[in-house]
């Protein structure tokens, strides 16, 4: 279970920006009049007047000023279609803070540098959670598909970022650049195949690995148990145990 006890709250929310990132991507901030969320932390989002009955997880990419939210949302399908299609005045239903968060894991190891490995908009939960690190250092490695995003409050010691079309920063996949040696702890969000090969190296190192799963939800509560995530001790819920878990519980 997460040991992390949020307050839950669902509101209708007015968008108060819009920006396109590219094509596939882009960023909402939302009013809201709930508690604040913790990096790692995300909301089930539907637009007011969709056709989706359920919201979409979708994790916490800032907390620009109190009360206002913002996400990265990437193009997936009718729920995040119509999140997409919203700008500023028009409203969505947001439910959350949800799920566990980053502090959770890093205070198992409290102590020494952390890397931070993101893959596309697996940025977003990393990116919030970079102000709680506090006076603990931190490299960022961040890999996108081409142009960056999402980076803007993060201050790491290093900041290493990789393009698979190579127009910015390194050419080539993110794990690539990556090497666990002299960092205490790491956590990563991204893709399936990007944190299988950062846990893999990671375990291989002995270094603490956290990773954020995702997965299809409905309630995201924890109740429907349609969101299930193998681990070494049986079958966990994303949504309500996750969606950070160690990565050396995981069974891909
Ligand atoms: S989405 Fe219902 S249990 Fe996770």
């Amino acid at each position: 279970m997460s040991s992390f006890p949020a307050a839950k709250r669902c509101f209708l929310c007015e968008c108060l920006s819009y920006d396109e990132i590219n094509e596939e991507t882009i960023s909402l901030e939302f009013s809201w009049p709930g508690p604040q969320p913790r990096g790692g932390q995300f909301f089930m989002m539907k637009a007011e007047f969709g056709g989706v009955f359920l919201g979409r997880p979708i994790s916490t990419a800032g907390w620009e000023a109190p009360g206002i939210l913002r996400f990265i949302i990437a193009r997936r399908g009718r729920g995040s279609e119509e999140l997409m299609n919203l700008r500023p005045g028009n409203r969505a239903e947001l439910s959350g803070p949800l799920g566990n968060c980053w502090a959770d894991a890093g205070a198992v190891i409290p102590e020494g540098p952390a890397a931070l490995i993101s893959g596309g908009v697996g940025v977003a939960p990393l990116a919030c959670y970079a102000p709680e690190l506090g006076k603990r250092s931190y490299d960022f490695y961040a890999g996108f598909k081409n142009r960056p995003y999402g980076l803007e409050n993060v201050k790491p010691r290093s900041l290493v970022i990789a393009t698979e079309d190579g127009s910015e920063g390194l050419e080539g996949r993110i794990p690539d650049f990556f090497s666990p040696k002299g960092y205490s702890i790491v956590f990563s969000c991204g893709p399936v195949p990007m944190l299988k090969t950062v846990a893999a190296i990671c375990e291989e190192s002995g270094v603490p690995c956290y990773i954020s799963m995702e997965r299809h939800m409905a309630c995201g509560t924890g109740a429907c148990l349609g969101c299930t995530v193998k681990t070494r001790t049986g079958n966990r819920r994303c949504c309500a145990d996750g969606p950070i878990f160690n990565a050396v519980e995981v069974v891909w």
